[in-house]
């Protein structure tokens, strides 16, 4: 397939090439030369600021990756709200098409009021994440809960493709007395399982090994005993990491007065874009909160973004918050190989930083150059 990795290699091969030239006559790559053959290469980053404060974060993200000397190639897609209601496009299949050749997408946010609400959600944000097979969709917590001193360090892991998510339902008799709406969650083996799978060899990188899947399994019992099920077996196949269930409900209490029992978290599509609002909270604010949209078979690029919305009501005014924003192309950073830079931005952006849209974003970039 001809994959946004194939058009990195494509790139390094003209550099192999003269290599390989070289080296007949003796010349070997040092790891110096591989550095820099990295560092000449270009990542492709599809931008899609997108509506509201989307596309000034953005900026800022672009602005600080650059700042830790990453090597990116941009291009940008209007898309968005704004761009429907000019001529109607939301995401066609030639421009998903166009994403694909991308190393990563980096979005900004979606949704505006002028627009009813679904139409840009569904037909943008969540074609990408279905169509590239973004099943995966990390959101890293890591701050000190109110009322608490000691600081929580967890991730959660939502199932990013399946659930009430995507669509199943519909509706009968609109408008009438007798209308009639469903809608349904769907939960397939292959995908429930997958995803479980992610979160439990993501624990095992990690210093405490645990992972908590979080459902509702007294109520839901059909999806929720097959997640439960998938949860299990997988669970057997890594002895040494911890384990624990909690019903969603009960987790909403543990986010607020117990955050530290968190490691690794695994839930479902709804139950994950609840819980992960309520993360940022107890995180430092949804202005803190990064995302990453997983294709981790690759088959296709990844997405990035930030957890919070388009926030139309505070567009232009200078307050958005673009840490969200700047640690999200940190995760893009990670998963692009570049992680000593993401590690240097993750640092910058450790202690907080005040001021406005642009004065954040500089004084974090300020910090990496150091
Ligand atoms: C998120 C957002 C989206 C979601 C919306 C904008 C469709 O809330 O990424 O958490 O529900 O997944
Ligand atoms: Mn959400």
């Amino acid at each position: 397939m001809a994959g946004p990795r194939l058009a990195n290699y494509r790139r390094a091969a003209g550099l192999l090439e003269c290599r390989i030239g070289v080296e007949c006559m003796g010349w070997r790559p040092s790891p110096y030369d591989v550095g820099l053959m990295a560092a000449t290469t270009a990542h492709r980053i599809a931008v899609i600021g997108g509506d509201g404060i989307g596309p000034e974060v953005t900026i800022q993200a672009l602005k600080v990756v650059r700042a830790a000397g990453v090597n990116i190639d941009t291009t940008d897609f209007d898309l968005g709200g704004a761009r429907f209601l000019r001529d109607g496009e939301i995401l066609s299949d030639d421009v998903l098409n166009q994403l694909r050749a991308f190393d990563a997408i980096l979005l900004g946010a979606v949704g505006t009021p002028d627009v009813p609400p679904g139409v840009i959600e569904r037909g943008l944000l969540l074609k990408m994440r279905f169509e590239l097979d973004l099943y995966i969709n990390q959101r890293p917590f890591i701050g000190t809960a109110p009322g608490h001193t000691k600081p929580h360090d967890f991730i959660c892991i939502r199932e990013n493709t399946e659930g009430p998510y995507v669509g199943e339902g519909g509706v009968l008799r609109k408008g009438t007395p007798h209308e009639v709406a469903t809608q349904g969650s769907v939960n397939t083996r292959m995908g429930v399982e997958r995803c479980i799978r992610y979160a439990f060899e993501l624990a095992n990188k990690r210093e405490r090994k645990h992972v908590t899947l979080v459902h509702k399994t007294n109520v839901l019992t059909f999806a929720g005993n097959l997640w439960e099920r998938a949860f299990n077996e997988v669970a057997a196949e890594y002895p040494h990491i911890g384990t624990a269930y909690n019903h969603v409900d009960a987790a909403c209490i543990y986010f607020v007065q117990d955050p530290h029992r968190y490691d690794v978290i695994v839930t479902d599509n709804l139950f994950g874009d609840i819980l992960t609002d309520l993360g940022g909270a107890v995180s430092g604010g949804i202005g803190l909160a990064s995302s990453a949209n997983l294709n981790p078979a690759r088959t296709g690029p990844s997405m990035f973004e930030p957890v919070h919305g388009s926030a139309p009501d505070i567009v232009g005014t200078g307050k958005a918050n673009p840490t969200a924003a700047i640690l999200s192309a940190a995760l893009m950073l990670d998963f692009l190989g570049e992680t000593q830079a993401a590690d240097r931005i993750r640092a910058a952006c450790a202690d907080p930083v005040s001021g406005n849209t642009v004065e954040i974003a500089d004084a974090i970039a300020a910090r990496i150059k150091g």
